[in-house]
């Protein structure tokens, strides 16, 4: 089933397009990734979809139903959840107290207890650190709790915006095996990430986003051997 389906957008800020006729889908249970360069679009397209941003042309369907008029909170509340580039705690709150601000839906709050089991279950550091103030930890740790406390809103459609930037390889290889089990648990996952191999092999599909536009797209497999790839993205 079509999860999501985003159907030529066009985003601007004030006078400057920087999406244009954009469209993709996300099916239930895919992990998609969204690849390009800085200035591509893609933090603008993951605001778009959350509703932080509204498309000036095209629209955008979650379970069959247009959310592109939707405010933020509503489509948290449908099961979209953005864990935004630059991780955002509450830098003066412990990782137990940011964890559970991402149950905040009435749905989400319901279930926080059994949640938060899960959560400690995947990111055990997270248990261990539970009373540390949030500025204090490091930043892979910091971008734990944001993985964190986006499964707390119980996602139906996980967005994570570059979940490995500035982290040492060690840890990004951790963020992404934590990836891993996020998807095998079913949960569907869009994906902006810099680091184009780990996504990739994370991934099913991936889009490649050049200027505003789909320039490329196709299975993860099939996209990691395109010689446009791996001259442009990865470096071969
Ligand atoms: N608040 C804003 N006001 C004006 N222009 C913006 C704003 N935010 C982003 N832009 C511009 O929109 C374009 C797309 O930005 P966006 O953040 O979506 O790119 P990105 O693909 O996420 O890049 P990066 O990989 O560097 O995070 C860029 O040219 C950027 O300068
Ligand atoms: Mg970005």
């Amino acid at each position: 089933m079509t999860l999501l389906s985003v159907e030529h957008i066009d985003v601007a800020y004030g006078d400057v397009q920087v999406i244009n006729d954009l469209s993709l889908t996300v099916e239930e249970g895919e992990v998609v990734s969204i690849i390009g360069g800085n200035g591509a679009g893609k933090s603008t397209l993951l605001k778009t979809i959350s509703g932080l941003m509204a498309p000036s042309a095209g629209a955008i369907f979650f379970r069959g139903e247009p959310i592109h008029n939707l405010p933020p909170e509503r489509i948290v509340e449908r099961g979209i959840v953005h864990v935004p580039e630059g991780r955002r705690l509450f830098s003066l709150m412990t990782v137990a107290e940011n964890l559970l601000i991402g149950a905040y839906t009435p749905r989400a709050h319901k279930e926080r207890g059994n949640t938060l089991r899960q959560v400690h279950a995947l990111l055990p550091r997270l248990l261990e650190r539970e009373g540390q103030m949030a500025m204090t930890l490091s930043g892979g740790e910091q971008q734990m709790v944001a993985i964190g406390r986006g499964l707390m809103a119980l996602p139906g459609l996980l967005m994570l915006d570059e979940p490995s930037l500035g982290l040492a390889p060690i840890l990004v290889k951790s963020i992404f095996d934590t990836l891993r089990k996020i998807a095998d648990t079913g949960t569907t996952v869009l994906l902006v990430e810099q680091d184009v191999n780990h996504s990739l092999r994370l991934s099913d599909r991936g889009y490649v986003l050049e200027h505003g536009r789909v320039a490329l797209a196709g299975e993860a497999a099939q996209l990691l051997e395109n010689p446009h790839i791996k001259s442009a993205y990865l470096g071969i």
